[in-house]
């Protein structure tokens, strides 16, 4: 397969990011453009990268394999609107907007090969982890150059159906800010156990991050490790019971659905 042409709609983090990925990857800088309205975003992503870009996203598609729309969920409308009728044939629409579906997009800029991806923050540092869904216009090749395009930022999964996109949002996409929230948690209730606060916070932020690596690495499930790491009636377990006799798990399930549902319900405005 020949190098594809790729072109950023859009140069923000999320651009920056997958350009910074695909560099490191060896794609040559002459096969990425990227197109922004602000002259100060397109300076910082030219000196970075060293690609071209463009004040008119019009222009920053012309003879891309790939189109990248990496703006805001809010103004992706406009932006399509704007694009429709410049989109050349066999173009293939990556978008990594939240919440636009692939039927808004085929609805703005008419029927087209599309891939509707969900990354997360991580990504910024290429440990990110995203789910992809191609439309059914999408061929073998195009699904490859999506993975390749995603993979540049961390782990690509592919998903059969679009309305799993929500499940990914409520999982990993948001995920991140679960993680968070417990490191928060974790490094308060160190304090309070008497730990001096930038001692219990680098613990928590270790802990997670071996944690994560040993599970990657682990040929074994999370609970399984979990319960090697349990001995009857020793500390940790004395915690896992505190933890689930508080309804952790439905808890996290709870938690998990109510993001799924404010996914889909944000997908529905901004597809108006
Ligand atoms: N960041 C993440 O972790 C993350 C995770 C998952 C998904 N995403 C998705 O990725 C997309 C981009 O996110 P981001 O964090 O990279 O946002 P960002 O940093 O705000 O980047 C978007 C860029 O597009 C520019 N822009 C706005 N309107 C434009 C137009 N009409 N034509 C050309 N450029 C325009 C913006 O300029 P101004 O700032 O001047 O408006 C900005 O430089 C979003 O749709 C978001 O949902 C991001």
């Amino acid at each position: 397969m020949t190098t594809p042409r790729i072109a950023f709609i859009g140069a923000g983090n999320m651009a920056a990011s997958l350009i910074g990925g695909l560099r490191a990857q060896g794609v040559d800088a002459d096969a990425i453009r990227a197109s922004d309205h602000g002259a100060e975003q397109r300076a910082k992503i030219a000196a970075e990268h060293g690609i071209e870009t463009f004040a008119s996203n019009a222009e920053a598609i012309q003879g891309a394999d790939v189109i990248v729309l990496a703006v805001k969920p809010q103004v992706m409308k406009d932006v399509c609107l704007e694009l429709a009728a410049h989109i050349e044939d066999g173009q293939l629409i990556v978008s990594i907007a939240a919440g636009i579906t692939s039927a808004s997009l085929e609805h703005w800029l008419g029927p087209r090969p599309v891939v509707r991806c969900m990354p997360n923050t991580p990504a910024l540092l290429r440990q990110g982890v995203s789910g992809l869904y191609a439309n059914a216009r999408v061929s073998a090749a195009q699904r490859q150059r999506a993975e390749q395009l995603l993979g540049a930022v961390g782990l690509a999964l592919w998903l059969d159906e679009e309305r799993l996109i929500d499940a990914v949002t409520a999982v990993s996409g948001s995920g991140p800010a679960y993680f968070f929230l417990l490191i928060e948690a974790m490094t308060a209730a160190g304090e309070k156990l008497g730990l001096p606060r930038a001692t219990a916070e680098q613990l928590c932020l270790h802990t997670a991050l071996g944690a994560a690596r040993m599970a990657v690495a682990s040929d074994v499930d999370a609970a399984e490790l979990r319960r090697r790491v349990t001995s009857p009636a020793g500390t940790t377990e004395a915690a896992i019971k505190t933890f689930q006799a508080g309804g952790f798990e439905a808890l996290v399930e709870n938690a998990l659905n109510a993001a799924a549902r404010r996914s889909a319900e944000l997908a529905e405005q901004l597809g108006q």
